[in-house]
């Protein structure tokens, strides 16, 4: 059993994450500043703190005899990064910089990073793998790169980090208090907009003039569930002073066009559709190679793209989170 921070815990990954590491066996403490997190999201067994990543007294009190930390914390969304990216530099940089600093006082050596398929860019190969170019596209995928390249100076002055490069995240869980899902506020991912999409708000599909079979981006998704498990699995993977990078994805790419159509068969109705322009920023096809998960976590994701829709549309119904 270890005492575990996780960053960021009343948030979308970081709640499900806190749930399952309890459920591990550990202890958790969460810091959280609740600026995008839901406090009812927060597992009662967990200890909250309620704190930000520039608050030196908070990170003090929270980084305290815990044995490893999972910094999901920051901000994620692309498009808010373009139009403000001091405000991504200073959270995800800086905020990341004062917490290794708060950690490296109180002895803490272990950290597993929320990183981003974000930041390889635009692909020149695909699948991409982990020493793919790494070219980010927006202020959001420069910021997690700098955290990576961050851990990366660390690991040779002790620290033992793993970044976990997350590709499309969906689903949720659910745990015996209700489903941990999505509740971004506004909702930019395109399954949760497939699934609040109605006849008098239709669903605005991005580009269907892309090089793709039908046209439309295609995406690699990943069960927040499979997810979270992988950081389990990180956490005990963790070598003394290295730092590594591992893709999470499915390996797999699925068209806009058939996450509608699977979506379709769950809900049991037509997903009404606006086809519009690209989305500025929108790589046409992004797909992992997650060899390196294989490999050194011994992780396949389990659930697939139907599950991930059906999940994700349960916690939706209940909205108990
Ligand atoms: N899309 C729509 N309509 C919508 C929402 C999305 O057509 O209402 C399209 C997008 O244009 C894109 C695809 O659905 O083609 C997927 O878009 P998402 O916003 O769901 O996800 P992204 O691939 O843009 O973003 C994800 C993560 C980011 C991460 C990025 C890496 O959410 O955090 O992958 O490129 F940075």
């Amino acid at each position: 059993m270890a005492q575990i921070l996780v960053t960021g815990g009343a948030g979308y990954l970081g709640s499900v994450a806190t749930s399952m590491v309890l459920d591990a066996g550990h202890h958790v403490r969460v810091l959280d500043d609740l600026s995008t997190g839901h406090l009812d999201a927060l597992d009662e067994r967990a200890e909250f703190l309620e704190g930000s990543l520039d608050d030196p007294r908070a990170l003090d009190e929270a980084v305290r005899d815990v044995d490893a930390v999972i910094h999901f914390a920051g901000k994620s969304l692309v498009a808010e990064s373009v139009t403000h990216p001091d405000l991504y530099h200073r959270t995800n940089v800086d905020g990341t910089r004062q917490l290794l600093e708060a950690m490296n006082s109180h002895g803490v050596t272990r950290c597993v990073f929320s990183s981003s398929a974000a930041t390889y860019g635009e692909p020149e190969h695909l699948p991409l793998r982990e020493d793919s170019p790494t070219r980010p596209t927006s202020p959001y995928g420069q910021t997690k790169l700098l955290v990576d390249q961050m851990l990366a100076e660390a690991a040779s002055r002790g620290l033992s980090a793993i970044s976990l490069r997350y590709f499309n995240v969906a689903g949720a869980l659910e745990t015996s208090r209700g489903w941990l899902g999505e509740r971004h506020h506004p909702e930019t991912h395109l399954i949760p907009n497939v699934l609040s999409a109605e006849v008098d708000q239709p669903l605005t599909l991005f580009g269907t003039d892309w090089d793709t079979p039908d046209g439309t981006c295609v995406r690699d998704y990943v069960h927040v569930v499979d997810l979270i498990d992988a950081h389990l699995r990180a956490l005990d993977a963790l070598e003394n002073s290295r730092h590594l990078v591992i893709n999470l994805g499915s390996g797999r790419g699925y068209s806009n066009r058939e996450v509608i159509t699977s979506a379709e068969a769950v809900l049991g109705r037509p997903v009404p559709v606006i086809e519009t322009t690209r989305r500025p920023g929108d790589p046409a096809v992004l797909v992992a190679s997650i060899d390196r998960a294989r490999e050194v976590l011994g992780w396949t994701p389990q659930r697939d793209l139907t599950r991930m829709i059906s999940d994700a549309y349960a916690a939706r119904l209940t909205r108990e989170f």
